[in-house]
């Protein structure tokens, strides 16, 4: 089964990971935008943090948040997302990944480093350590702490939409597969997250 550089326990189980943007400035201070969909959002008293857990080294994100340590996680909701995939095809050193895929990159409030004005939520990160999942592995765990947090207010109401609305948080689901049937293609799904019912009261 070809898995993409995946392993095949991904299109297995296909667990749902939310879609992100991770942008930040590349040396030569053009905006660098890399669509992620690996990462967990830890909070304790200490603060809030975003664990990616699989950052390849080889692309312009890893290189500019090393060089200028920070970076912000931008949350497109389904309108914007098709925009949001285009920056990996506006890939270029040379290019503003942000505005060559029909997206306005403002600063960002504590860091230096762009944001996408059109998503919903911009969690604004300075980067605290990173390693191997396993020696000489191809991608690496990375860890940001979040230092600011700028959010479409609508988003936050319970009572406006139910929080985040029918169109986002947006999640990249793998194509469920049997490995052992598989043949061709596969084809991951954009899915939104529906709430079920509540839990039980704090
Ligand atoms: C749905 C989706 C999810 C992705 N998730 C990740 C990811 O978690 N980590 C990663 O390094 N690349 C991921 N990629 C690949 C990067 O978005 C892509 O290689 C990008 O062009 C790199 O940009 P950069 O060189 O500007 O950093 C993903 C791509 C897609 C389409």
């Amino acid at each position: 089964m070809e898995t993409y550089g995946f392993s095949w326990m991904d299109f297995v189980t296909a667990i749902p990971a939310p879609l992100f943007v991770a942008t930040s400035y590349k040396s030569n201070g053009k905006p660098n935008a890399c669509l992620q969909s690996r990462a967990c959002f830890s909070g304790n008293p200490s603060g809030f943090y975003a664990i990616l857990s699989s950052v390849d080294p080889a692309w312009h994100f890893y290189q500019s948040v090393k060089e200028t340590g920070v970076a912000v996680l931008n949350f497109p909701s389904a309108d914007v997302y098709d925009r949001c995939h285009q920056t990996i095809a506006n890939n270029g050193f040379e290019t503003d990944e942000i505005a060559a895929s029909g997206l306005i990159a403002e600063k960002a409030s504590a860091v230096n480093a762009p944001r996408i004005q059109e998503c919903f939520l911009n969690l604004e990160c300075r980067y605290l350590w990173e390693r191997e999942i396993v020696e000489g592995s191809a991608h690496i765990v990375l860890c940001l702490e979040v230092v600011n947090i700028c959010a479409d207010e609508g988003r936050l109401d319970e009572a406006a939409q139910g929080r985040y609305g029918p169109d986002g948080y947006l999640y990249n689901v793998h194509y469920p597969v049997d490995p052992e049937k598989f043949a061709g293609k596969s084809r991951d799904w954009l899915a939104v997250l529906q709430k079920y019912r509540g839990m039980r009261e704090y």
